[in-house]
C-alpha cells in the first residue's frame, strides 16, 4: 500500500507542477513530501560514477539497483558504493535488456540513464511505462520521432523526465544568467555555444586505458570508444548539442515564453580522426583503422532561429587539435560576454557599454562574475567544489533529488529534452540537403507560450 501511495504521489505531484502550474494544487500535494528517493542506475560506466558519488553522499538517497551488461563497469561501480560505505545494490548484468528487470522492482522510484546514446530514448520510454521517473544523460536523438515518443510517453504516463544537463550549472554561466535576468545585457539578440573539445583521445584507445592510449574503437576498445566513434562513421550532424544549447536556452527562456523554430547546419570535410590514427604511435598508415571513412565533418555549425527574433549558433568541433572551450557568447543590446576556456570566472571577456563608458575595450570577467555569482553557488559552492566537472554535477543531481522529494517540476523537463535532442537529427537532415532550413517541432504543443522560467530561480535547487 505504501508503495502504491508513494508512486501515485510522485506521479501526481510532479505532473501537477508540470502540466497545470496551479500553485494551490502543488502546495496541497507537497504536504505529503517524501524523505528518501530510491534510484536505479541504468548504465554504470564512467559518467555514472559522478552521479553515484553525489547520490551516495546524501542520506536522502538510496541506490537500490544497477544495470549494466559489462562486468568491468559493474566492478568499478561497486567500488563507488564501497568508497561511501553504502549497501551493495541489486545487480542486473545479463545482457542489453536486463535493465527491464530492474524496472520491475518496487524499490526504485526513479532511474538515471547513463548509457550509450542509442539506448537513451528506448530505455527512458521503458522506464516511464514501468512507472519510474527518469533522469536522462545528455546527447542528441537518433531520429526525430524519438523526441515525440518520449514526450508522448511522459504525457501518457504522467511521469516526468529530467534532462540532466550539467553545463547549465557551470559557475560562470550561472553568473551570466543572473546578469541576464537583471537586464544587464539589455535585450538578448544572439548567443553561441557548442561542444569544442578535442575528443580524439576519447574516441580511440587500447581497450585497457580509457584515454589517449591507442587507435582502437568498437568491441576492441573501452568506455566511450566502444560506441561513440561509430556515430562519427555513420552520421554527419551536430552530435552533442545539449552542453551548448542548454545554458543559452535558459538565458533565452526557450520553451518558456520563447522557442527554437528553425535550424540549418553546414559541415566541413572530415580529416582529423584519420590523421590521428595514421600519426599515432600505435596506429600508422598500415593499421586497419586507417582505412575507416569518417562521415562526421570536423566542424559542424548549426544556426538556430528563435520565435522572439534571436539566433543561436552551435559549433561541434571534436576531431581536431584544440584546447577545451565550449565557446559561449551572450550578446544583447547593452552588453556582450565570451568565455575562452573551461569555465573559470576569470576565463572570459566582457563588455558592458553603459557601465564601461563606451570604452570599446574588453574587461576580464573575474570581478563581474564574482559580483553576480548566482545564489545557488553562493549557498552550495563549497559543497559543490568536490563534485565532478568543477562542481556543476553537484547541482544537477541536487535538483533531481530535491524536485522528486518536494514533488515539484524539474528545471529541465521532457520538452527541453525533446527540443535539444531534436537538433541532432534535424542538423543531419539539413547537412544532407546542403544546409536547407529545417523546422523544429513545437513539442509542447503550444504550452511554451504560457510557461514561465523556473530554472534556478532561487537558492534551493
Ligand atoms: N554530462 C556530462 O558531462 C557527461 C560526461 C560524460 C558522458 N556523458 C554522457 O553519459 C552517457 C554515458 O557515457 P559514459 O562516458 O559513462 O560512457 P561509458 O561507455 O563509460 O559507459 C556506458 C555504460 O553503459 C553500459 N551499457 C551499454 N548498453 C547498456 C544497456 N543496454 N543497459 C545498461 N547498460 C548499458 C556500458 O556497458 C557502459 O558501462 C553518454 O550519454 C554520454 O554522452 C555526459
Amino acid at each position: 500500500m505504501y508503495k502504491l501511495d508513494r508512486r501515485v504521489f510522485l506521479q501526481q505531484s510532479i505532473m501537477a507542477g508540470a502540466a497545470l502550474s496551479l500553485p494551490n494544487q502543488i502546495n496541497a500535494l507537497a504536504s505529503s513530501k517524501i524523505n528518501k528517493v530510491r534510484i536505479g542506475m541504468i548504465g554504470v560506466g564512467f559518467r555514472s560514477h559522478e552521479h553515484m558519488g553525489n547520490f551516495l553522499q546524501r542520506n536522502d538517497v538510496e541506490i537500490t539497483a544497477i544495470a549494466d551488461p559489462q562486468q568491468r563497469s559493474i566492478d568499478d561501480a561497486l567500488k563507488v558504493f564501497k568508497k561511501y560505505n553504502r549497501a551493495k545494490p541489486a545487480i542486473y548484468k545479463n545482457g542489453d535488456y536486463d535493465y527491464q528487470n530492474l524496472l520491475k522492482r518496487d524499490d526504485v522510484d526513479a532511474v538515471v540513464i547513463c548509457t550509450p546514446w542509442e539506448g537513451h530514448i528506448p530505455q527512458g520510454i521503458d522506464a516511464l511505462n514501468a512507472g519510474k521517473i527518469v533522469g536522462m544523460e545528455v546527447c542528441g536523438a537518433m531520429k526525430l520521432q524519438d523526441c515525440w515518443d518520449i514526450v508522448n510517453t511522459s504525457e501518457k504516463t504522467k511521469l516526468p523526465v529530467m534532462m540532466m544537463e550539467n553545463v547549465c550549472y557551470r559557475r560562470d554561466i550561472m553568473a551570466v544568467l543572473n546578469m541576464v535576468r537583471q537586464g544587464m545585457f539589455g535585450e538578448l539578440i544572439h548567443t553561441q555555444g557548442g561542444y569544442q573539445h578535442d575528443l580524439r583521445g576519447v574516441l580511440f584507445n587500447d581497450g585497457v586505458t580509457a584515454y589517449n592510449s591507442g587507435v582502437e574503437f568498437g568491441p576492441k576498445a573501452y568506455s566511450e570508444a566502444q560506441w561513440r566513434t561509430n556515430h562519427y562513421i555513420n552520421r554527419n550532424a551536430e552530435l552533442y548539442p545539449t552542453h551548448g544549447v542548454g545554458p543559452v536556452a535558459m538565458m533565452m527562456d526557450i520553451n518558456r515564453g520563447n522557442r527554437m523554430t528553425k535550424l540549418s547546419s553546414v559541415s566541413t570535410k572530415a580529416r582529423g580522426l584519420h590523421k590521428y590514427i595514421v600519426e599515432h604511435p600505435k596506429g600508422g598508415a598500415a593499421h586497419p583503422n586507417a582505412k575507416v571513412k569518417f562521415k562526421e565533418g570536423d566542424v559542424v555549425n548549426t544556426q538556430i532561429q528563435c520565435a522572439n527574433g534571436e539566433t543561436i549558433l552551435l559549433t561541434h568541433d571534436t576531431s581536431l587539435p584544440r584546447p577545451y572551450n565550449i565557446g559561449f557568447r551572450v550578446q544583447g543590446t547593452e552588453g556582450l560576454w565570451q568565455d575562452f576556456s573551461t569555465g573559470g570566472l576569470h576565463q572570459g571577456f566582457i563588455y558592458m557599454e553603459k557601465k564601461m563608458n563606451k570604452s570599446h575595450k574588453w574587461d576580464n570577467t573575474e570581478k563581474w562574475l564574482s559580483e553576480y555569482d548566482h545564489p545557488l553557488w553562493k549557498k552550495f559552492g563549497q559543497k559543490a567544489n568536490s563534485a565532478g566537472h568543477g562542481g556543476m554535477d553537484f547541482f544537477v543531481d541536487h535538483a533531481f533529488i530535491e524536485c522528486i522529494k518536494r514533488g515539484t517540476e524539474f528545471p529541465m523537463d521532457v520538452y527541453d529534452l525533446a527540443s535539444w535532442y531534436a537538433i541532432t537529427p534535424l542538423s543531419e537532415k539539413s547537412i544532407m540537403q546542403g544546409g536547407q532550413v529545417q523546422k523544429i517541432p513545437d513539442f509542447s504543443r503550444g504550452k511554451w507560450q504560457s510557461k514561465k522560467p523556473i530554472f534556478a530561480m532561487g537558492d534551493d535547487y
